[in-house]
């Protein structure tokens, strides 16, 4: 539950709540009296997913690494309701502002910063107007968490402004009804988390069933270019939400509550009873949580070769069954693999365009991903993990 965290409220004799009291120290000089915080900063970064891709929502696995690039969020205490927002992202409009209590969709990024202070506010948080600056060294709407690492920032900030206690968990789950209920995207809990729990050495098996976390090393043999396309499709929230009622409706036709209840069951007797596309969905689903342990259990003994082949396969199953990539990414996936350094790659995130991964030993990347750029005329390298 939210609450204000510094201030001790002081009940009247009605019995209602009166004004904030302020604490004061014995040791500050008579007379002194502390203000509320006016300015505070929020940071968050991105993520690649190293592989578990479409599973979130199916209760099931994924396997981020926290990007170095992300979204930082400048926030000073106003006298009014108003949030206004500025940003240095490559976005439109640059500029904009709305009445806190009267958040409305116009369909712009700055719909996530609606939704942030919209679920604040529906979760009881008390919170002034605020100027925000939004900086972010990471690219907006490339597959790379950006929405989640947007919205975990903000509510960081603003956390720290208000003094509102709010744990990790408490803002994963603020940041993701921002993107769920107020912008529209029925996205799943993995990119909140990531920023929030993510590291940039190590990746982070979740498991969406119970919300455990367990952290797993990254070989210091490996190494990750995470090319970005150029491309954005329209649609990719619809899709995106069309796939995730597809697991919905598979699920009800199988009769369990999530596709995860099907991991113990033989693969082909479940696809038998499904009609197409949905048993191709549901291949993808439960495939790729098998890919994830298999990741992870190939960083464990180091099996460079093995991990890549479990790109190359997720890729396969994204592009074939899921049917979330697009002639761009499949063009770079291809030209990724043809590179001698190359040892695997696959699209990462949602799909629908966005970026790519592409893995080699540590210190190739760089120059994988230069000879496939020459290749590919629009693109670029975005981050070289970790
Ligand atoms: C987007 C969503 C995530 C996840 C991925 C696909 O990034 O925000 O919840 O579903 O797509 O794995």
């Amino acid at each position: 539950m939210l609450s204000a965290r510094r201030w001790p409220r002081k009940q009247n004799p009605s019995g209602r709540i009166a004004e904030p009291v302020v604490l004061r120290s014995p040791n500050l000089p008579a007379g002194y009296r502390p203000r509320a915080m006016r300015r505070a900063t929020g940071q968050a970064p991105g993520r690649i997913n190293l592989i578990g891709e479409h599973t979130d929502y199916n209760d099931g696995l994924v396997l981020p690494v926290a990007l170095g690039l992300g979204v930082t969020v400048g926030v000073r205490g106003r006298d009014d309701r108003t949030a206004h927002l500025v940003t240095d992202a490559d976005v439109e409009p640059r500029e904009t502002w709305f009445v806190l209590g009267e958040e409305r969709r116009d369909g712009t990024w700055a719909d996530r910063a609606r939704g942030v202070t919209a679920a604040l506010q529906a979760r009881a948080a008390i919170l002034g107007g605020f100027d925000a600056e939004i900086s972010s060294t990471l690219p907006l709407g490339a597959g790379l968490g950006s929405s989640a690492a947007l919205a975990v920032a903000l509510v960081r900030a603003l956390r720290e402004l208000f003094g509102l206690v709010l744990d990790d968990a408490e803002i994963a789950q603020v940041a993701h009804t921002a993107e769920t209920e107020f912008v529209g995207a029925r996205a799943g809990l993995m990119d909140q988390l990531a920023s929030i729990h993510g590291r940039r050495s190590e990746a982070l098996l979740i498991d969406l069933r119970d919300l455990s976390r367990i952290r797993v090393a990254l070989p210091l043999a490996l190494e990750l270019a995470v090319i970005d396309s150029g491309t954005r499709h329209e649609h990719a929230t619809g899709g995106y939400n069309r796939r995730r009622e597809e697991c919905e409706e598979a699920a009800r036709h199988l009769g369990v509550d999530s596709l995860r209840d099907l991991e113990h069951r033989p693969l082909e007797e479940v696809l038998e009873r499904l009609p197409p596309p949905l048993d191709r969905r549901v291949r993808h689903v439960i495939t790729e949580n098998v890919r994830v342990r298999d990741a992870v259990a190939a960083l464990r003994v180091r099996d460079m070769s093995k991990l890549g082949a479990l790109l190359d396969s997720s890729h396969r199953s994204l592009r074939d069954d899921y049917d979330v990539s697009t002639p761009e990414l499949d063009r770079l996936v291809h030209l990724a693999r043809d590179d001698r350094a190359v040892q695997g790659a696959r699209l990462v995130g949602g799909g629908f365009g966005g970026s790519i991964l592409a893995l080699t030993e540590r210190g190739e990347a760089e120059s994988a991903a230069e000879r496939i750029l020459r290749r590919y005329d629009r693109g670029r390298l975005v981050a070289i993990v970790p």
